[in-house]
């Protein structure tokens, strides 16, 4: 499977994408990482990796919808089957995220509908939830709103500031997107901007990412 990425930051996402694919463990080609910001760690580890890397500067287009048209069309040149959104930061034109529905995931560090947009650990944290977490969801429009194919749970100690928990839901992160990649790779799931088919049928709650990092109902 074609896999193209958008990352605005560290990349570590990425990393855990081009570590399964070096070891065999993900049958995917990582056929370009595309950036908002050329500094991006993300373009050095697609460098060290082989995979093509392109940055466009948002301040080099005059509005977002041409700044968004540039860089999907970069992204559709490289015939993705899937678009893995691991730390983009932007929010994408409605008419790009239609151009490739039930193409485009994104990771996000809550468990969703809970928390979309910024600040997820700190607002878990003041919310006083015993459980948190990520999820990968189908973009949609909306922020953080498409329907989520897999989640994975952290509890929340004590202690825990918001660092410490990002610290802990990340390394969760890396195995739940390699599962829910290596599930849509498998040819299982079919999606659009309502709902998800696994084995063709309707998926009624995410599925769990487990202590073998394996993800099921
Ligand atoms: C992750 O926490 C991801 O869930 C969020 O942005 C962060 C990206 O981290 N959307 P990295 O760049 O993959 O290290």
């Amino acid at each position: 499977m074609r896999v193209a990425v958008l990352a605005s930051g560290r990349g570590s996402n990425l990393q855990a994408l081009i570590n399964a694919r070096d070891a065999w463990e993900l049958a995917i080609e990582l056929v370009g990482v595309f950036s908002d910001r050329a500094s991006a760690g993300a373009l050095q580890r697609a460098s060290a990796a082989g995979i093509p890397g392109i940055s466009l500067r948002p301040k080099d287009f005059a509005t977002r919808a041409e700044f968004d048209a540039a860089m999907f069309d970069a992204v559709d040149a490289v015939q993705p089957s899937l678009i893995v959104c691991a730390g983009y930061m932007r929010i994408i034109a409605a008419e790009q995220v239609a151009r490739f529905e039930g193409r485009m995931i994104n990771i996000h560090p809550s468990l969703l509908p809970k928390y979309t947009g910024l600040h997820t650990h700190a607002r878990a944290l003041q919310a006083g939830d015993a459980v948190h977490g990520a999820s990968v969801h189908y973009v949609i429009p909306a922020l953080d709103a498409g329907p989520v194919l897999a989640q994975a749970q952290v509890p929340v100690l004590a202690d825990d500031t918001p660092e410490s928990l990002a610290v802990r839901v990340l390394a969760r992160e890396h195995p739940l997107l390699l599962a829910a990649v290596g599930l849509i790779a498998s040819g299982r799931v079919a999606a659009d901007a309502r709902q998800i088919l696994v084995d063709g049928a309707p998926l009624s709650a995410p599925l769990q990412l487990d202590a073998e990092n394996r993800i099921h109902a």
